[in-house]
């Protein structure tokens, strides 16, 4: 077999058999056989020509087969995974896998750290004073096997293809491919060994899938991956209009979850959204369809509310915390036990009207102008500083109302200040408009 040929016939609309997808795939990871040039060619030639399912699940596989996988067989049980394709404020993991633990679902998560925005699962965990991401793969499993949950960085030996071919992709404009993106996506979810995995394709203007569509033939591309690799596999699609919940930034977004475990309505920063919630119930109801503890999706949902407040999947997550070598009084003190930011600016609304646009990536971008994102790989986030929402989407607002705040360490505080004032669209709101404004919806569709 030659990489030219196998290039050829892709650039010509041939479909690549498995035998040949392995063969590139599993050359360009060991750097023999397949150069960086042809590797570039190839992912060009998949952009512009694409992949039929049998060759999305065939590179899957191909690329899961390029370095060590996870083995959760030991651990009793339907083990499940979530992956959110990513958004601004998305703080569901932080609830989720404690919550779905607590209803008798392991969860063995691997997570990353952010680029873009804001911070990644693990950045977030790692604001929680003492708490630490990495564990032998021996203490992983044990945790998952005793308390339900665990939540690792995922290491280097986890699909060695696909970061090379991300970083490739990065650099020659082949990111935006479907196949090449539900690949690196399910490769590492199969990898990570969950019998179930659910996925949360965010859609919107702070989402990577812009348009309902787009984000459809993205979600049906990933479950059909799934599915012919032998795992029960969904996808829900979630709006990203609007950040999700109203905390953006690490710790402000662990006090967030905190406080929707604790069955509060303020994190200790300021005022909860149902957002935020009513997404995690949804994606935990699934779940636990899934995972064959609810008969039905509504089933799960009752489950899921019940368990929230029971206070059971708070004290998984004090549990969880604690396992991991952190302070889960962070949970009642939040405000003294969290990295505090120096600064706290609050904006307010010029004129009154009604919130008829929050600009997700505006946002997003307002948190990471604070140190709240990275731009670099191997940049330090600033734990402490973000934004936390006051007004959202369909709130009325009279002139002076807080619509947000701001938390920084120094005056970046300045810049954050105009990208959140740029981020809010208030419309004039006049009786009618109020009256007839609805608050726009969360699940917009699912994918079996
Ligand atoms: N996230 C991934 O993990 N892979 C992609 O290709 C795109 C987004
Ligand atoms: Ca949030």
């Amino acid at each position: 077999m030659r990489a030219y040929d196998i290039i050829a016939k892709k650039r010509d609309g041939g479909e690549l058999t498995a035998e040949e997808i392995r063969f590139f795939i599993h050359s360009f990871a060991k750097g023999d056989a397949v150069t960086e040039d042809q590797a570039a060619a190839w992912a060009m030639a998949v952009f512009l020509q694409g992949m039929t399912a049998a060759e999305t699940a065939a590179l899957t596989e191909a690329m899961v087969t390029s370095g060590e996988t996870i083995d959760l067989s030991p651990i009793p049980g339907v083990k499940v995974d979530k992956h959110s394709t990513g958004g601004v404020g998305d703080t569901t993991t932080l609830i989720l896998a404690p919550l779905v633990a607590a209803m008798g679902i392991p969860m063995a998560k691997m997570s990353g750290r952010g680029l873009g925005h804001t911070g990644g699962t693990l950045d977030k965990l790692e604001s929680i004073p003492g708490l630490s991401i990495d564990m032998s793969r021996e203490d992983f499993l044990a945790q998952v096997r005793s308390i339900g949950v665990a939540v690792a960085g995922q290491t280097a030996d986890l699909v060695p293809a696909d970061k090379k071919l991300y970083a490739l992709r990065d650099v020659t404009a082949t990111v935006e491919s479907i196949p090449l993106i539900a690949s690196s996506v399910m490769s590492k979810k199969l990898a990570a060994g969950a019998d179930a995995i659910l996925l949360d394709v965010k859609v919107g203007c702070g989402a990577f899938m812009k348009n309902i569509d787009d984000a459809r033939e993205l979600a049906r591309a990933m479950v059909a991956i799934g599915q012919r690799l032998g795992r029960r596999t969904a996808a829900l699609l979630t709006a990203m209009e609007q950040p999700l919940g109203n905390a953006v930034g690490n710790a402000l977004e662990v006090a967030e979850a905190a406080a929707i475990l604790a069955n509060r309505d303020d994190c200790g920063f300021g005022p909860l959204s149902t957002d935020l919630r009513e997404v995690t119930v949804e994606l935990a109801a699934r779940l636990a369809w899934m995972a064959g503890k609810a008969d039905t999706v509504e089933a799960g949902l009752d489950l899921a509310e019940q368990t929230l407040l029971s206070g059971a999947a708070l004290d998984r997550f004090r549990r969880f915390v604690e396992a991991q070598g952190g302070d889960s009084r962070v949970v009642d003190e939040p405000e003294r036990l969290l990295p505090q930011a120096a600064i706290r600016r609050p904006l307010f609304a010029a004129q009154a009207g009604i919130v008829t646009a929050l600009d997700a990536m505006a946002v997003g971008r307002a948190a990471a102008l604070l140190g709240a994102g990275r731009t670099r790989k191997a940049d330090p986030v600033d734990p402490a500083v973000g934004v936390v929402l006051h007004r959202r989407i369909g709130d009325a607002v009279e002139a002076g109302d807080k619509l947000a705040e701001i938390f920084a360490n120094d005056d970046r505080w300045q810049g954050a200040a105009q990208a959140l004032g740029d981020a809010y669209t208030i419309g004039r709101g006049d009786r009618h408009e109020r009256e007839g404004w609805a608050k726009p919806p969360l699940i917009l569709g699912e994918v079996y």
